[in-house]
C-alpha cells in the first residue's frame, strides 16, 4: 500500500478485512478472462485485530488511506468498524456486495443495505462509504437506500459475477466455480451504472470498474465520479496512477477546465 502511494496514487483502499482471520478458498483462485480477471479469493483476510499493526505503518508514514470492511450481519461490520476506527482511517468503504462470498446478497437487498449502513454510521464517526454491485437488479434503489441511511459516498461498482469453464477438463477453472469478473471488459458496466447513480443520489460517488488509462478515467468523470478507484490495472505496473493523473491534467488544460470537480457528471442528464 505504501508503495502505491509513493507511486502517486492520492488514497489507498486496503482489502476488505472482517472480524477473523479468513483464508479464503483454495485455487484456482484467480484466472484471466477476456482481458479482464475473473477471481474468487473469498474475501482472505488477517482479521480487523492482526491488520492493525500493518495499517499504524501507513499511519506513520502519514499516507492517507481507506480501510474496507465486511461483516455477516450489521452486528458483526459494526464490531469490525469500532476496531477499524483504532488505525485512524479517513473513511471507512464498506464490502457490501463481493459476489462470491456470503456477504453478496447485501447490496442486491434496499433494505439489507440501509441496515448495514445505518449501523455502521451509528458506530463511527468519520466516513462511510457503500461499494455496491451491478448484479443488482436495481443499483439506483439501493443507492437511494445507502444515501437514506447516511453513506457519506458510494463506491460503484464491485466485481461482476462471472464463470469460465475449462473445455479440457470440461468444468469450472475455478475451485469456488463462481468468481467476480474486472478490469476492462467491465469497464462499459460500471459508466452506465455510475451515470445512473449520478442522476438519482445527491452524496458523491467514487468510480471503480475497469479503469485502465486516462481515458478511461474521464470518461468516468463525466458519468459522474467525483473519485476513481483503479485496481486490475495496477498488474501492469504502479505507474498507471501517474499516468493516468498525467493524461487527464494534460485533458483538463486542452479542455478549458481548472480542476477535476468541473468534469464531474458533465454527460449530461437523463
Ligand atoms: C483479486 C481481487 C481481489 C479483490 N478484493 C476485493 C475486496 O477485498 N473488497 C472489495 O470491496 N473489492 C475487492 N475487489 C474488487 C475491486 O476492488 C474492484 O471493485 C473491481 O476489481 C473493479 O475494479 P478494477 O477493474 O479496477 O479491478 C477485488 C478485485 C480483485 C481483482
Amino acid at each position: 500500500m505504501a508503495r502505491v502511494a509513493r507511486k502517486g496514487a492520492d488514497v489507498v483502499v486496503t482489502k476488505s478485512v472482517g472480524l477473523e482471520p479468513r483464508k479464503g478458498y483454495p485455487g484456482p483462485n484467480i484466472t484471466v478472462s477476456h482481458s479482464g480477471l475473473l477471481n474468487a479469493v473469498g474475501l482472505t483476510n488477517p482479521g480487523i485485530d492482526s491488520f492493525l499493526d500493518e495499517l499504524r505503518i501507513l499511519k506513520r508514514h502519514n499516507i492517507p488511506f481507506v480501510i474496507s470492511v465486511f461483516g455477516r450481519t450489521e452486528k458483526e461490520i459494526s464490531q469490525v468498524a469500532r476496531i477499524a476506527v483504532e488505525a485512524e482511517p479517513s473513511a471507512l468503504e464498506l464490502n457490501l456486495s463481493c459476489p462470491h462470498a456470503e456477504i453478496s446478497q447485501i447490496a442486491h437487498s434496499t433494505k439489507l443495505t440501509g441496515d448495514f449502513v445505518s449501523a455502521v454510521k451509528d458506530t463511527v464517526s468519520i466516513p462511510v462509504f457503500a461499494k455496491l454491485t451491478p448484479n443488482a437488479s436495481d443499483i439506483v434503489a439501493v443507492g437511494l437506500a445507502a444515501e437514506e441511511a447516511g453513506a457519506d459516498a458510494i463506491v460503484a461498482i464491485n466485481t461482476v459475477q462471472g464463470m469460465k469453464i475449462d473445455i479440457t477438463q470440461k468444468a469450472p477453472v475455478l475451485a469456488n466455480k463462481v468468481g467476480g469478473l474486472s478490469g476492462p471488459p467491465i469497464f462499459p458496466v460500471a459508466v452506465r451504472c455510475i451515470y445512473d447513480l449520478y442522476h438519482a443520489v445527491s452524496i458523491p460517488i467514487i468510480g471503480v470498474g475497469g479503469v485502465s488509462t486516462w481515458e478511461d478515467a474521464v470518461e468516468m468523470h463525466l458519468a459522474g465520479a467525483s473519485a476513481i478507484q483503479i485496481g486490475t490495472a495496477t498488474l501492469r505496473g504502479l505507474d498507471v496512477f501517474a499516468d493516468i493523473q498525467e493524461g487527464v491534467e494534460e485533458y483538463l488544460v486542452r479542455e478549458g477546465f481548472s480542476k477535476t470537480s468541473e468534469i464531474v457528471g458533465l454527460a449530461g442528464g437523463n
